[in-house]
C-alpha cells in the first residue's frame, strides 16, 4: 500500500500521497493541498520544500554525499574532465568517445563572441564588478540570437544555445578580466582543450606563448567539475523559476549569474578572502572575528562556513582541500592568508557555537585560496564560480521545459493592511 499523510484541520482529515525518491527521499505531494483545503503552507526560504522533482543531482546533506546523474562527486573530480560533465548533467549519460568528441568540437566551433560585444566592454566604468559584466553580457547574449526568444523553438535549436552558452561564456570571463587589467584581449585559441584555451585568454599576452602548467589546468578542471551542479540552489532555482515564465535561455543563465553573485550564495568566495585580509589587517587575532560570528547583535558571519544542506561536511571541499595543497605545493606558496584560514577553521572547528550549528568550512572556504593562488584577482572569484556552474543551470532549465513545468508562482500569507479608502491629500495628517 502506498504511504500517505494525515492532515487534520478542525473535524476534517485530509489524505496527502508520500512521494518517494531514487535515493528514497520522502516527500509529502501537497499539490492539491489548496484546493482540498482552502490552506497554503508557509516556508520562509524554502527550508522544507521540494520545488520539483529532479533527476540530475543527488545530495544527501546529514552523509556529506554529491552525485551527478548517480556519479559520486569524487570520481568524477577525479577521473572525468568539465565539458564530459558538462555533457553528462545536461544530457543525463555520460558521452562515449564518438558523442564526446563532437561535442568538444561543437563547442570549439562557438567561442568567438560577436565584435559589437567589445563596444559594450568599453561602455563599462572602470572597476565594474566582472559579475556584473557577466551577467549583462549572458543577457545581451539574447539579442545577438533573437531566435533565441521563441518559447516554440525546436529542441535542436535550443541546443545551439546551450553550446554557445558554453562555448562563449569563459571568453567572456576572460574579456572582462583582460578590459579590467586594461590588457589586450586574446582571442580563443581553438586547438587547446576547454580549461587550457581559458587560462591562455585569462593570463596570456599576445607579445609571447603562454605555457599551461598541468597541475593548474588540472586544479581548474576538478574546480568547475564541483561546482557544476548543486541540485536545487539559489541560483539554479532563479534560473529555473526566471525559465518558467518562457524566458529564453540566454536571459535564465544571467538571472542565474546575478543569483549566484550574493555573498551568502557564489560571493562568498570573495567574502572569504576579504574576511581573511580585514583579520590579518586587524592584527590576526581570532577570537573577536569567533566572538562577532557568534553575537545575535553583529551581522558578522565567517564567510565560507555552514551551509543549508550539509550539516556533516560538504564532500566538495574535502577534495578541493586537497587540490589547495597540491596547487601551494607546486607553486610553492606560502600565504599568509592560508595561514590564517587554517588557523580559523581549526578554532571554529572546536568552538561549541559552530559545533552546535553544525557549522563546517563549505566549498568557498577553500576555492578563493585556490584562485588566489593562481593569480585570479579577488573579484572574478565568482566568474569562475560561474563558468563552473553553467552546466547545471542548463540541466536545471532543459528539464523543466521538458517536464513542462508550470510557471513558477509562490502563494503567500498576506499581512499587510486590511481594505482601507483613500485619503486624500489635503486630509493626510
Ligand atoms: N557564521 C556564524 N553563524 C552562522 C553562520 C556563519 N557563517 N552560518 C549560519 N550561522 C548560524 C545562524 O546565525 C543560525 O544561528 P541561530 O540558530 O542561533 O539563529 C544558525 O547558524 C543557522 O543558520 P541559518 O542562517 O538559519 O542557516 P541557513 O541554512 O539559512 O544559511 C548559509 C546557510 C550558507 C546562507 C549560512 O550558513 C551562511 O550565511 N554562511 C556564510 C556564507 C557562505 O559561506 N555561503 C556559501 C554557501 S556554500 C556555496 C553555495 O553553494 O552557495
Amino acid at each position: 500500500m502506498s504511504e500517505i499523510a494525515k492532515i487534520q484541520l478542525g473535524d476534517k482529515q485530509y489524505e496527502l500521497p508520500i512521494i518517494t525518491g531514487s535515493e528514497d527521499e520522502k516527500g509529502i505531494d501537497i499539490s492539491k493541498l489548496r484546493a482540498l483545503t482552502n490552506h497554503v503552507t508557509l516556508d520562509i526560504g524554502f527550508k522544507n520544500t521540494g520545488a520539483t522533482k529532479s533527476a540530475i543531482t543527488y545530495l544527501d546533506g546529514e552523509n556529506g554525499i554529491l552525485q551527478y546523474r548517480g556519479y559520486p562527486i569524487e570520481q568524477l573530480a577525479e577521473q572525468s574532465t568539465f565539458l564530459e560533465v558538462a555533457y553528462l548533467l545536461i544530457n543525463g549519460d555520460l558521452p562515449n568517445k564518438k558523442e564526446l568528441d563532437y561535442y568538444t568540437e561543437s563547442i570549439r566551433h562557438h567561442t568567438l563572441v560577436h565584435e559589437d560585444m567589445s563596444r559594450f566592454f568599453q561602455a563599462f566604468p572602470t572597476g565594474a564588478h566582472p559579475m556584473g559584466i557577466l551577467s549583462t553580457m549572458v543577457a545581451s547574449l539574447s539579442t545577438f540570437y533573437p531566435e533565441s526568444q521563441d518559447p516554440n523553438r525546436a529542441m535542436a535549436d535550443v541546443e545551439l544555445t546551450i553550446t554557445r552558452l558554453l562555448a562563449k561564456l569563459p571568453t567572456l570571463a576572460a574579456m572582462a578580466h583582460k578590459y579590467s587589467l586594461g590588457q589586450p584581449l586574446l582571442y580563443p585559441k581553438n586547438s587547446l582543450n576547454y580549461i587550457d584555451n581559458f587560462l591562455r585568454m585569462m593570463f596570456g599576452l599576445p607579445v609571447e606563448e603562454y605555457e599551461v602548467d598541468p597541475v593548474i589546468a588540472d586544479a581548474m578542471n576538478k574546480l568547475l567539475i564541483l561546482h557544476a551542479d548543486h541540485e536545487q540552489n539559489c541560483s539554479a532555482s532563479t534560473v529555473r523559476i526566471v525559465g518558467s515564465s518562457q524566458a529564453n535561455l540566454y536571459s535564465s543563465i544571467s538571472a542565474g549569474v546575478s543569483a549566484l553573485w550574493g555573498p551568502l550564495h557564489g560571493g562568498a568566495n570573495q567574502a572569504v578572502i576579504e574576511m581573511l585580509e580585514s583579520i590579518r589587517k586587524d592584527g590576526g587575532g581570532m577570537k573577536k572575528w569567533i566572538d562577532k560570528a557568534k553575537d545575535k547583535n553583529d551581522s558578522f558571519r565567517l564567510m565560507g562556513f555552514g551551509h543549508r544542506v550539509y550539516k556533516n561536511f560538504d564532500p566538495r571541499a574535502t577534495i578541493i582541500k586537497t587540490a589547495c595543497d597540491n596547487v601551494l605545493e607546486r607553486l610553492g606558496i606560502d600565504d599568509p592568508i592560508l595561514d590564517l584560514a587554517k588557523e580559523l577553521e581549526e578554532v571554529a572547528l572546536k568552538d561549541q557555537y559552530f559545533i552546535d550549528r553544525k557549522l563546517f568550512p563549505n566549498v568557498d572556504f577553500y576555492s578563493g585560496i585556490i584562485y588566489k593562488a593562481l593569480g585570479i584577482p579577488t573579484e572574478m572569484f565568482t566568474v569562475m564560480f560561474a563558468i563552473g556552474r553553467l552546466p547545471g543551470w542548463i540541466a536545471q532549465w532543459k528539464e523543466m521545459v521538458e517536464n513542462n513545468d508550470p510557471i513558477g508562482r509562490p502563494r503567500q500569507i498576506y499581512v499587510g493592511a486590511t481594505r482601507r479608502d483613500y485619503v486624500p491629500m489635503d486630509k493626510r495628517s
